[in-house]
């Protein structure tokens, strides 16, 4: 069993490089973003608060990690409650639990999110911590808008990366940062596929170390 552990920002272009890795080795891949994601909606789905900590503990319990799809979790407003309810202890303690339960799964595992080579997983065999300027996010983020046939304000979309940017690394339980041990991708010059071809250079070196 090997993990890989995938950290960075929103639209660091770390879900696509997650998702090529696992389907290069044939591993299993969460994208642990959707767990907040799924109890956020859940919340919403159910009228109830989310400033309950307890209440939100309960919703993220009963996330099935099979069943997650970005298509029906990817609304902004299910986006920006996830990030609210992300700063609770009590709902990271669940998530992560059940987290680890999958980065267990033979014959390997790539896990994305915020804190997965920090916290989640701390003995991952390979930790890439991926990220891209915040103007290059933001333009990935408004390309994939208009390329769905809808429409998207750049500025506004710019703001909002930066927002989102300022809570996910400003909370005091789990921040986003790279592990000490993590390499750093940087997607903004090298882009996607560059990226991919050096993690693979990662891997296969943990791979043979096994
Ligand atoms: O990656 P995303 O936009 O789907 O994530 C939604 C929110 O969940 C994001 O604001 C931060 C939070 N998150 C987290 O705190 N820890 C993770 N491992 C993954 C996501």
């Amino acid at each position: 069993m090997i993990t890989i552990a995938i950290d960075g920002p929103a639209a660091s272009g770390k879900g696509t490089l997650s998702r090529r890795i696992a389907e290069e080795y044939g591993f299993h891949h969460l994208d642990t973003g959707l767990t907040y994601r799924a109890t956020a909606k859940a919340l919403l789905d159910a009228g109830l608060s989310l400033d309950d900590e307890a209440v939100a503990e309960t919703m993220a319990r009963e996330v099935e990690l099979g069943g997650l799809d970005r298509s029906v979790l990817s609304a902004h407003a299910i986006g920006e409650a996830a990030s609210k309810i992300a700063v609770m202890p009590a709902v990271r303690r669940a998530l992560v639990e059940a987290q680890r339960g999958f980065s267990r799964k033979e014959p390997g595992t790539v896990l994305d999110g915020r804190d997965i080579g920090t916290v989640v997983c701390p003995d991952a065999a390979v930790k890439l911590y991926v990220t891209a300027s915040p103007e290059v996010r933001a333009k990935r983020r408004y390309d994939e808008i208009i390329a769905g046939g809808g429409t998207a304000d750049y500025g506004a979309i710019f703001e909002d990366v930066k927002k989102r940017d300022e809570r996910d690394m400003g909370r005091a339980d789990s921040p986003l940062k790279p592990a000490e041990d993590a390499h750093l991708l940087d997607t903004s010059e090298m882009g996607i596929e560059a990226a991919f071809q050096a993690a693979k250079t990662l891997i296969d070196a943990a791979l043979k170390e096994k």
